[in-house]
């Protein structure tokens, strides 16, 4: 099959198009044959290496982590899922390869693709969805009358918390450029900092749930429009002890993070608020409230670009410049 490999950890590298052979489905998975694939950040750190300590992969690697298909073939244990069915998954770390004509992935990763919705718009959702549901739902139980202030909300991860943020019934502060007003506004978001000519530390105040996903800088300000036993979620670092002990990193790579988030952490303390990292995981049961929530209106896929297949190095790229107005996906059907 045709598949986007990466040769070895390079920074702007181009992914190499290969020949590879087609996964084999273990006992608990199936082989999809991908009609599009979503795009992450996560696809070009992995390629230029800031991912080794974390997630060590064998090289040659295919690239891609989300995916929508169909099911062509399925392990002897597969129960929910048959050959044929239209699904869609962010694919298990460490079984990744949707930038490929097929992919092999977990019963329990995948969710049935939601009904009326485009094999390009369903793979724009898996990452990104889990992503806001994990850090909305599971670490910061957002609920409604609360505020969450949702950084960079005209990004891939940020037009679909504003949504799930407002379907839970909260209050929403966004921070995004000019041109992008209107989209997140569209999109529900009540306060809308426009980044270029606003401080957000100058207009929020008493949040109860900060999703950061920025520069070190915006963590520190982010801690301090919190209320005293508000919740911070980053998603883009420093990663904690808790998440160490998670992923069971060796020691000194627990050391490393204990360090580097030791700062945030103390900040945190004296303000009597809470840090958590988050690195999201695949959840076919997660994707399935997705799903619903999709086919309910509730939330809809924000799509910036669809490239063919051919154009993966490009796509990434333009992923990379980081200006996408919510995804960016392949298609290969
Ligand atoms: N830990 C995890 O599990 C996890 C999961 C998903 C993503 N992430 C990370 O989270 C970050 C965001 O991911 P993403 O997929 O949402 O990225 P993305 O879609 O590439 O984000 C692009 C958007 O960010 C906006 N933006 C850029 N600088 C900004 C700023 N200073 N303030 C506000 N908005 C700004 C841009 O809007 P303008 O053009 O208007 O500036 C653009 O719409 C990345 O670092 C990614 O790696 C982590």
């Amino acid at each position: 099959m045709k598949a986007f490999v990466v040769d070895r950890y390079q920074r702007q590298a181009a992914l190499r198009l290969a020949d590879m052979p087609t996964p084999e489905p273990r006992e608990d998975e199936v082989l999809v044959e991908v009609h599009a694939a979503g795009v992450n950040l996560l696809d070009a750190k992995i390629r230029n290496g800031e991912f080794k300590l974390i997630l060590p992969y064998r090289l040659p690697l295919v690239l891609g982590h989300d995916v929508a298909g169909v099911v062509v073939k399925v392990g002897p244990q597969v129960r929910q899922f048959k050959v044929g069915d239209e699904v869609y998954a962010r694919v298990d770390d460490f079984r990744i390869g949707t930038f490929a004509e097929f992919v092999a992935v977990k019963e329990a990763s995948l969710a049935l693709k939601p009904r009326g919705l485009t094999m390009e718009e369903a793979a724009s959702i898996p990452l990104v969805g889990l992503t806001a549901w994990q850090a909305l739902v599971d670490k910061a139980g957002l609920g409604k009358g609360q505020k969450v202030f949702i950084q960079a909300g005209s990004g891939g991860v940020g037009t679909f918390a504003i949504q799930l943020a407002k379907h839970l019934g909260a209050t929403v502060a966004t921070t995004t450029s000019t041109t992008n007003v209107a989209l997140v506004k569209g999109l529900g978001a009540d306060v809308v900092i426009d980044y270029k000519t606003q401080d957000f530390e100058d207009v929020l105040r008493d949040c109860d749930v900060v999703l950061n996903s920025q520069d070190g800088k915006t963590l520190e300000k982010s801690l301090r429009v919190l209320k005293r036993g508000g919740k911070l979620v980053s998603i883009s670092g420093p990663p904690d002890p808790e998440f160490g002990k998670e992923v069971a990193a060796p020691g000194f790579v627990r050391l490393l993070m204990r360090l580097l988030s030791s700062g945030v952490r103390r900040r945190a303390r004296g303000l009597g608020v809470g840090y958590s990292f988050l690195f999201m995981k695949a959840s076919g049961s997660q994707l399935h409230e997705i799903t619903r929530l999709v086919e309910a209106g509730a939330i809809r896929p924000v799509m910036d670009r669809v490239f063919p297949f051919a154009s993966t190095n490009e796509a990434l790229a333009y992923v990379e410049a980081g200006r996408a107005k919510g995804k960016v996906v392949v298609r290969l059907k």
